[in-house]
């Protein structure tokens, strides 16, 4: 079978649809570049006081293409400033890939005394297709880099995205990267981040039903509940399809890592463990060098299937609000648990708090703002099903609901906006895990996009939906019987 990759799906998807304004309200608090094409999230590194957040981009339009690496900074996750671009494009295009801070200058970039920010990418050659590792350096804190070169070159055009991250036990650089269409994570390690040796691939697993592997990414979890001191390495892989509705989606893996080789936890089960349950959650990467020692990824609010399609002007593009992760067991097997970042909290705004609201069939009107942060406690009662649905003024609408028998939370965007693509329709759902009495969910919703935090955010629903027009109505309502809203917390999220 031919390895199509996220590029030429991207550039075989048709032109949106005509129907659509050509200005969609920019989100609040997720970040969107002022205009363009962006995808992957790249670079993410923490450096004297600045998140950096750089991402695939393209400046000359809001298709994929000519990619450069785009650039963003942060003090805070949630307000982000753009730059100019970072790394343009040259006689290759940059793809996705991460940075590092050289603090011990093993690389020799450094200059007066200052460690340098050392980005290491793929060059995409768009005449040959071939794809390697190439490494270029920032001495002014990550605004303009100096190209260094090729450091990896296996004559593959299936070999991208390399994360890398330093290694304290072996005292040296480890690289993962994907041979892509083969569904490896290879690993090379490097004393300076110029020489690199290859040491292990993993991979493909009988979980790996799709065209490729995509923007790896790994690294050490504490296991937060119960097990002091105990860690374990996930390896996470995004995948082009075969994710939910066949779509793009990311895959992770629990095991131990030695420096040279990540194994598998033994009993490691076969069903994939996706990083999020929506439609909207691809090419996570996760900030190294974060002061606190967090393990904090972000997401391309997308799915490769219709990225290239979403009616959004002049920007094509967002990002998931950065997450904050730890490893739990489950019985015997084993969640992610993800929460939006503590320091989103800063800038709640306005709040409405609603307390024993009983819901009927008839919907009831809640006045929360289109961008909020909203933590909401249902009590089921005798309803089959509990829904906070949005609703704009042409009658689309999105639902996020709870359906207590299955005990599943889900968001269905089936008639949330015209159409545009065949995959876009869809309830997504998340199952939590065994249990009775009240159900308490975090919502992330910001205009177009809504994150929900399930089960202590061990399971999570990420999707875009659209509006045909007008401002979105907040309404709730149960199904089947009387439910209970035991608690609703909501605030209006106004970062800027
Ligand atoms: C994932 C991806 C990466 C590649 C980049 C190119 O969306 O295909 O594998 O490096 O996008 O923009």
């Amino acid at each position: 079978m031919r390895a199509l990759t996220a590029m030429t799906m991207l550039l075989a998807a048709t032109a949106a649809h005509a129907e659509w304004p050509q200005a969609d309200p920019r989100p609040a608090f997720h970040f969107a570049p002022q205009r363009n094409w962006m995808n992957d999230p790249n670079g993410l590194v923490y450096y004297d006081g600045e998140y950096h957040l750089f991402f695939q981009y393209n400046p000359h339009g809001d298709r994929w293409g000519h990619m450069n690496w785009g650039h963003a900074v942060s003090r805070d996750l949630t307000t982000w400033q753009e730059l100019p671009v970072a790394i343009p494009e040259t006689e290759v295009m940059a793809f996705s890939g991460s940075a590092v801070i050289d603090w011990k200058n093993t690389s020799g970039f450094g200059k007066g005394g200052k460690p340098p920010m050392v980005a290491i990418y793929t060059g995409f050659d768009p005449k040959t297709r071939n794809q390697s590792q190439y490494v270029a350096y920032s001495n002014d804190r990550g605004r303009t880099f100096t190209p260094y070169g090729k450091v990896i070159d296996i004559g593959s055009t299936e070999f991208r995205d390399p994360k890398v991250f330093w290694h304290a036990p072996t005292r040296r650089w480890v690289m993962v990267v994907v041979k892509a269409a083969e569904k490896k994570a290879a690993f090379y390690s490097s004393a300076d981040l110029k020489q690199w040796t290859h040491e292990s691939d993993f991979g493909p697993t009988a979980s790996s039903h799709s065209v490729n592997w995509e923007c790896p990414d790994h690294f050490e979890l504490p296991i937060d509940k119960g097990r002091p001191g105990e860690t374990r390495w996930v390896l996470n892989v995004s995948q082009g399809d075969g994710g939910l509705d066949n779509g793009s989606a990311g895959q992770w893996f629990v095991g131990a890592f030695d420096g040279h080789r990540f194994t598998l936890e033994p009993g490691w089960p076969e069903a994939p463990h996706w990083a999020d349950e929506g439609a909207d959650f691809y090419a996570a990467q996760s900030w190294n060098e974060v002061p606190d020692g967090r393990r904090i990824w972000i997401g391309w609010a997308t799915n490769l299937r219709y990225a290239s399609n979403i009616p959004t002007y002049p920007a094509r593009g967002i990002m998931t609000m950065p997450r904050a992760l730890s490893l739990r067991r489950e019985g015997t097997d084993w969640r992610i648990a993800q929460a939006p970042v503590r320091e989103i909290e800063q800038y709640r705004g306005p709040a409405r708090h609603i307390a024993d609201l009983r819901l009927g069939a008839s919907p009831k009107a809640l006045d929360l703002a289109e961008s909020v942060d909203m933590t909401v406690t249902i009590e089921a009662l005798k309803a089959t099903q509990v829904a906070l649905t949005l609703t704009d003024a042409a009658g689309y609408q999105l639902v996020i609901g709870y359906t207590p028998a299955t005990r599943e939370v889900f968001v269905d965007r089936t008639r949330s906006g015209p159409h545009f693509h065949d995959a876009f329709a869809a309830r997504h759902i998340a199952t939590l895990p065994p249990g009775d009495g009240p159900m308490t969910m975090r919502l992330l919703v910001d205009r177009s996009i809504v994150e929900l935090y399930a089960a202590d955010g061990t399971r999570t629903i990420t999707d875009r939906f659209f509006r045909g027009r007008g401002p979105l109505r907040w309404e709730a309502s149960s199904q089947g019987g009387e439910a209970l809203i035991r608690k609703l917390d909501a605030w209006q999220l106004r970062p800027k």
